[in-house]
């Protein structure tokens, strides 16, 4: 190609063999970082000298300079989520088509907040979300969907959907116009984003009722039958239940049938936060673990955190057009016009702009079809069981019931929270491997493993079970 016919030239400038760099990236990227530490700890002083003693921004720096650099501070102080022995919160390794993806976003960056400045962008994510909604709900014949930027902002579309329908006079004249104070319900594992959106939806933080957990760590329905009596009883308004299908600490199930019950009996909202576990509805292994998430009213669901995409590629689902609708309306002079037979996602999200999130989804499932897509899911479950077979027979205890793949674990001899901690932090110092330390509801302190990866296999399993075990003689 001549140079100048590449986009975004500068006249004279040669940017091909820039590209041609990047390409070679690419391609050396997995396998160079199969070799590299899965992290190496840095203090925020070194990093920032380091950009500093670079860059101030006076003079321009030619880009194939600028690419190599970045290049090489991502590679050195980034924990490599990437890396088959990351096994640490919901972050997958990427597909290819999501970098070929992300690339053709940001070369053509169509705006897709109304349907007629992007057709095809706009219809290619429908086509995804309707196919995904379609694993979610098979026998529902009218949701809508949306990509998000991930599961919190689903997680506050849900809510503020569920606000404007159960509460009409909510959109308009807001929290103070209600008879009472709103409630909204999830267990004490649910994620903390629910709290934000409490806060910035204006029904404050006391709103969200944390519900205990039973000894399996799901929601306790009776504990949220008796808390929304006594909140009845009160002069309370409950609204919504939030059921988490794949707690962030421990990947359990809250037992759904039984919040779609009580949400039935008292005409309240059901959300289900399935942010990681929704991706479970595409196994027919794992598919029945969901029961229950087909009488949700709405669902958030990452494809970011077990789809192999790049971030942020949240998505929201809801069965409930006209609230949609209704909850996000909007209709201006200075945009483009409605399209006949098309919805503009300006009017029926919370963003405005709009970037292409979802083609990297679209172009992932295409790429791997449906029974490739399958064999990544359910390996990872099968590495999540075999985890747990191997650590028990360490002598480790497996403190957490899920058929996904997260495996919570302790053991008598570390004693409190600071010695789990100093066994993190002696694994960490050596960059094999990564997990975390988490909290658990009458269990207290326990290591975490999440097999977050579709590459990771027994080899390993293998090493975080003999790191665990090295650990465990030389830390603290
Ligand atoms: C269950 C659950 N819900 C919501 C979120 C928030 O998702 P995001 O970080 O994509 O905004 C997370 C993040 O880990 C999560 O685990």
């Amino acid at each position: 190609m001549p140079a100048e016919a590449c986009a975004g030239a500068a006249a004279g400038e040669d940017l091909e063999p820039v590209f041609e760099a990047l390409v070679q990236q690419v391609l050396s990227f997995r396998d160079q970082h199969r070799s590299d530490p899965v992290l190496e700890e840095v203090s925020p002083a070194e990093v920032r000298d380091r950009l500093a003693a670079s860059y101030d921004f006076e003079h321009p720096i030619e880009l194939d300079g600028l690419r190599a650099e970045v290049g090489e501070l991502l590679n050195r102080w980034t924990v490599d989520v990437t890396h088959p022995a990351y096994f640490g919160l919901f972050n997958p390794p990427v597909d290819p088509a999501g970098i070929v993806a992300d690339t053709l976003v940001a070369l053509y960056n169509p705006q897709l907040a109304a349907w007629s400045h992007a057709a095809a962008a706009n219809e290619i994510e429908r086509l995804t979300l309707d196919h995904l909604g379609s694993l979610l709900w098979p026998e529902s014949e009218s949701t809508i969907a949306s990509f998000t930027s991930g599961g919190a902002e689903a997680n506050l579309s849900a809510v503020i959907v569920a606000l404007s329908h159960q509460f009409p006079e909510f959109g308009n004249r807001g929290a103070r116009a209600l008879p009472g104070a709103p409630r909204m319900y999830a267990s004490e594992e649910s994620h903390h984003s629910l709290l934000k959106i409490a806060h910035f939806t204006g029904i404050g933080r006391e709103a969200l009722q944390l519900v205990p957990t039973g000894s399996d760590l799901r929601l306790d329905a009776g504990a949220l039958e008796r808390a929304i009596g006594r909140d009845l009883a009160a002069g309370a308004l409950p609204f919504l239940v939030v059921g988490t299908a794949g707690t962030t600490s421990a990947g359990v199930i809250d037992p759904l049938p039984a919040l779609a019950g009580i949400c039935e009996r008292r005409g309240m909202w059901l959300h289900v936060d399935a942010a990681w576990g929704g991706t479970a509805c595409i196994s027919p292994r794992l598919r029945d673990s969901l029961a229950g998430i087909e009488a949700a009213d709405s669902v958030t669901w990452d494809a970011h955190k077990w789809l192999s995409v790049p971030m942020g590629a949240g998505m929201f689902f809801c069965r409930h057009p006209e609230a949609v609708g209704r909850a996000f309306r909007a209709s201006t002079g200075y945009m483009p016009g409605d399209t006949t037979g098309a919805v503009d996602p300006y009017s029926t999200t919370v963003q405005w702009s709009r970037r292409f999130t979802g083609l990297k989804v679209f172009m992932t499932l295409a790429r791997l079809g449906r029974q490739r897509l399958v064999e990544r899911i359910e390996r990872q479950a099968e590495m999540g069981d075999l985890l747990r077979a191997g650590l028990e027979q360490d002598g480790w205890e497996i403190v957490n019931r899920t058929p996904l793949p997260v495996v919570c674990f302790r053991r008598p001899e570390l004693a409190g929270p600071e010695s789990y901690d100093a066994l993190v932090k002696f694994l960490y110092e050596r960059g094999r491997v990564w997990i975390s330390v988490v909290a658990l509801p009458g269990i207290g302190p326990a290591l975490r493993a999440c097999i977050t990866s579709y590459e990771t296999g027994s080899a390993e399993l293998e090493l975080l079970r003999s790191e665990l075990l090295h650990g465990l003689e030389n830390a603290g």
